[in-house]
């Protein structure tokens, strides 16, 4: 008599480690990396300041973030192989695809891949932090056609990204925008990339696996793919007053609006709240396309509020308001995930030092439903 086991679907509800990098706090719709708010940090910081807070503990003096910061920008740079993998990846492949197989040949310039220790793995940690900037902007570029631009090491991380990304340099505005977008997408505790990135760990691979591993995760639609996918469905719907129709013929298909839910969020998820603010600011002076993007994405964000947000607990979450703010950056649909990925590095990689301080292979079980001792027949007898 097999004992009735209960099976979790999707781990929904089950906790794998105690941590002490975010916490998220789904019923209030908080969320703090290393006990700051995540308001604060947004408002007042930089994604520097952020790297160097989730990796350490804590937030750096002055001298500390210069130094952080110098060393982030001596790794920017990119050998002569991840670069020709950009090169003949670009053009066909899915951007994150490119990014996972450039992920992997950054550890081939690495001697020793893995280190137990910690000090070594943060120094590592650095180097794809930085590493994975350039790649996502040389991606978007040679996705265009366009010459890869290398960094620019006068410009803090946001600043550069944008001038490789584009090859202007952005004005403080949209610095400060792109900088808040790093900020924001930089840690979520164990979400599905962040915990396949410690699935990957917890054998002893190395972190630059554990980053890939990640990276594979977060490609899919229902995590990193979706704000590409929720501007998509804004472009779908094309004019402000066809929302409502859309809205209502994508739910009675019982279909999902991308850019809302989340599985822990049961309020608004306090990023899309900042989110919403620089969107409000850019209404009306984007390009024609934005703007019209912006008053699609209120009026959803409205009439989802109203028919699932208090009753079903379906709020917009990090992925819904980002779309429009990166176009106004100047930034194609399709580069949004790697530009998540990018940010989320530091969480992957500060998870992942976290949990080998008390390493535990992670190998849960399945409950079998299948035949049991079947008897082998030959293949001319079956
Ligand atoms: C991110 O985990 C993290 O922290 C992730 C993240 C991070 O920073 O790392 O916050 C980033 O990935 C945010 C989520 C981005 N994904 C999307 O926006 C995709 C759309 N959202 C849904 O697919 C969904 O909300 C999930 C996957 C995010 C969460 O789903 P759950 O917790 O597995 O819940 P579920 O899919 O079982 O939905 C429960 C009910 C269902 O209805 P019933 O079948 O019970 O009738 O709610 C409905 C769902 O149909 N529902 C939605 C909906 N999301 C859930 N209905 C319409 N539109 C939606 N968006």
């Amino acid at each position: 008599m097999t004992e009735e086991v209960e099976i979790k679907e999707g781990l929904q509800g089950v906790y794998i480690a105690k941590s002490s990098i975010s916490k998220v706090n789904g019923e209030e719709g908080k969320l703090y990396y290393r006990g700051y708010k995540i308001e604060d940090l947004a408002e007042k910081s930089t994604y520097e300041e952020v790297c160097y807070l989730i990796l350490y503990g804590k937030l750096p003096n002055s001298k500390e973030l210069d130094s952080f910061s110098n060393e982030l920008k001596k790794e920017r740079i990119l050998s002569d192989e991840t670069i020709e993998i950009i090169k003949r990846m670009s053009k066909k492949a899915h951007v994150l695809d490119t990014l996972r197989t450039a992920m992997s040949s950054i550890s081939a310039d690495d001697p020793e891949p893995y280190s137990s220790e910690e000090e070594k793995n943060v120094h590592k940690a650095v180097k794809i932090i930085a590493k994975t900037a350039t790649i996502s902007a040389a991606i978007g570029r040679v996705r265009k056609g366009k010459d890869i631009i290398p960094p620019d090491d006068s410009l803090g991380h946001a600043k550069n990204f944008l001038y490789m990304l584009t090859g202007e340099k952005p004005d403080n505005k949209k610095a400060k925008l792109m900088d808040v977008m790093f900020i924001l997408h930089a840690e979520h505790s164990s979400n599905a990339s962040t915990f396949a990135a410690l699935v990957a760990c917890s054998t002893l691979a190395d972190i630059y696996s554990a980053v890939v591993a990640g990276e594979a995760a977060l490609k899919g639609p229902l995590h990193g793919g979706a704000d590409e996918a929720a501007v998509k469905m804004m472009q779908a719907i094309g004019e402000p007053g066809n929302t409502e129709k859309y809205i209502n013929e994508v739910l009675a298909s019982k279909e999902k609006i991308m850019g809302f839910g989340h599985r822990v969020y049961k309020a608004y998820d306090p990023r899309a709240r900042i989110l919403k603010k620089y969107l409000d600011e850019i209404d009306g002076n984007g390009e024609e396309e934005v703007n019209k993007l912006v008053k699609i994405a209120l009026n959803t964000e409205k009439i989802m509020v109203d028919r699932l947000g208090k009753s079903h607990g379906i709020w917009p979450n990090v992925d819904f308001f980002a779309g429009p703010l990166y176009m106004h950056l100047g930034i194609e649909p399709e580069l949004f995930d790697v530009i998540f990925s990018s940010s989320r590095t530091v969480g992957w990689c500060a998870h992942v030092i976290e949990y080998w301080r008390n390493n535990k292979l992670f190998r849960p079980l399945e409950e079998y439903d299948g035949a049991l001792d079947l008897e082998y027949k030959p293949i001319n007898e079956r």
